[in-house]
């Protein structure tokens, strides 16, 4: 088999690279090795960027989103007891968009399908070679060994995929940091106990009350990163999540909890993301914790101009976009990671943290509320949008 581009990962950044580089008229195939049920169920991110929401309905990708998700004008940050909302919208003139991550990868994958597109599931790869000239991707799919020649390869596998190991140790720098606390997260039958996120700093640990429905809501606890699901039976997590998120006149509505899960916190940028004829994006280049809702935004960014970068090479027979992708993409990134380690270590303490290193942490969160410029920068940051009212 043989195609113009080769991804690997049908997650976001795989998806809407194959769907961009068919609106350009670029032929791809996209491989992954788990089932289209499984990418369709599994629970991740959700909270889009504004730029993310505007690229979606710019490529015809936007119906269902309009319809179904929920739009918030900012958030609040809980500390002390006490409650501060963010108006992002007057802040920096976007909205926050809940629309959870495996509603986009099922909107992406109808796309691809309604389009003729080539999507293989449950399709294992297993090299990547050629990738100075003439680039393969070997895979196992219907239990025979199969061979997907291409002029170049995508890859969107993650940050434990083929791809990211395939960069070369000569030439590539790792960039890396793992925190001392994980997210217990869960989903849970009950109404939304607050109209807009809560970001909660708490002696205890962090806490976040986000959302994906009227119905359902999805809460996170900080946690240590070696505990096990079996460690938090329900009655530790209620009595955890109302220990943290105690407010007055506000009480945190409980309900039968669905799903359950640890979720560790690592920041990561390989650099540059691209070698020979492999480019990488999304989680397969950078990873951060998810505390800014910043990962779905960074590989959305990232596939955005890796796909104009395709089409200058395919219609312009212009290679210089392709070759700057990495270096065009790095400072976003970097802001991005910037971004999710301040909100990160400013809402978690880590076992080492001092009461000075508590109080420093607080007499910050004063000043960021007590601040319309610092209000500003964080605004325009979560939302991903230029700021409005600071340089
Ligand atoms: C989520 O709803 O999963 C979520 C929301 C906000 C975050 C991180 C995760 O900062």
């Amino acid at each position: 088999m043989r195609t113009q581009v080769g991804i690997v990962g049908a997650g976001p950044a795989g998806l809407l690279l194959s769907h961009l580089l068919h609106l350009q008229g670029i032929a791809s195939v996209v491989l992954d090795n788990r089932s289209r049920e499984e990418i369709e169920r599994t629970i991740r991110a959700g909270v889009l960027e504004q730029g993310t929401v505007d690229l979606l309905t710019r490529v015809g990708l936007g119906e269902r989103l309009a319809r179904e998700a929920l739009f918030h004008r900012g958030v609040y940050l809980r500390f002390a007891g006490r409650t501060h909302h963010i108006d992002m919208q007057a802040l920096a003139g976007g909205r926050v968009t809940i629309y959870p991550q495996h509603e986009v990868l099922k909107d992406l994958i109808r796309a691809r399908e309604d389009a003729g597109g080539q999507v293989l599931f449950e399709a294992m790869v297993t090299g990547i070679e050629g990738l100075d000239a003439a680039p393969a991707i070997t895979y196992q799919h219907g239990g025979r060994e199969r061979r997907l020649e291409c002029d170049f390869v995508a890859g969107c596998d993650g940050s434990h995929g083929v791809c990211s190991r395939a960069l070369p140790d000569r030439g590539v720098e790792r960039f890396e940091r793992t925190y001392p606390f994980a997210w217990f997260g869960i989903l849970v039958e009950a109404p939304q106990s607050s109209d807009e996120l809560v970001y909660v700093s708490h002696a205890r640990g962090f806490a976040l009350l986000s959302t994906r429905s009227p119905t359902l809501q999805r809460l996170y606890l900080q946690c240590d990163p070696g505990d096990r699901v079996e460690d938090w039976p329900d009655e530790r997590i209620w009595s955890e999540l109302r220990a943290r998120t105690a407010a007055d006149d506000w009480s945190l509505k409980e309900g039968r909890i669905t799903h359950r899960l640890v979720v560790g916190m690592r920041s990561a940028v390989a650099e540059p993301m691209q070698h020979g004829r492999l480019f990488l994006a999304g989680d397969a280049a950078h990873v951060v914790p998810p505390t800014g809702a910043k990962g779905l935004n960074l590989a959305v960014s990232d596939v955005e101009v890796l796909a104009d970068g395709f089409a200058h090479h395919y219609r312009d027979r212009d290679g210089r976009a392709l070759a700057s992708y990495s270096a065009d993409r790095l400072p976003r990134i970097w802001k991005g990671q910037r971004f999710s380690w301040w909100m990160t270590t400013l809402l978690h303490r880590g076992p080492a943290d001092t009461a000075f290193d508590e109080r420093r942490r607080m007499a910050e969160l004063v000043e960021l509320v007590a601040s319309p410029h610092l209000c500003a920068a964080f605004a325009a940051n979560y939302l991903g949008v230029r700021p409005l009212t600071y340089a």
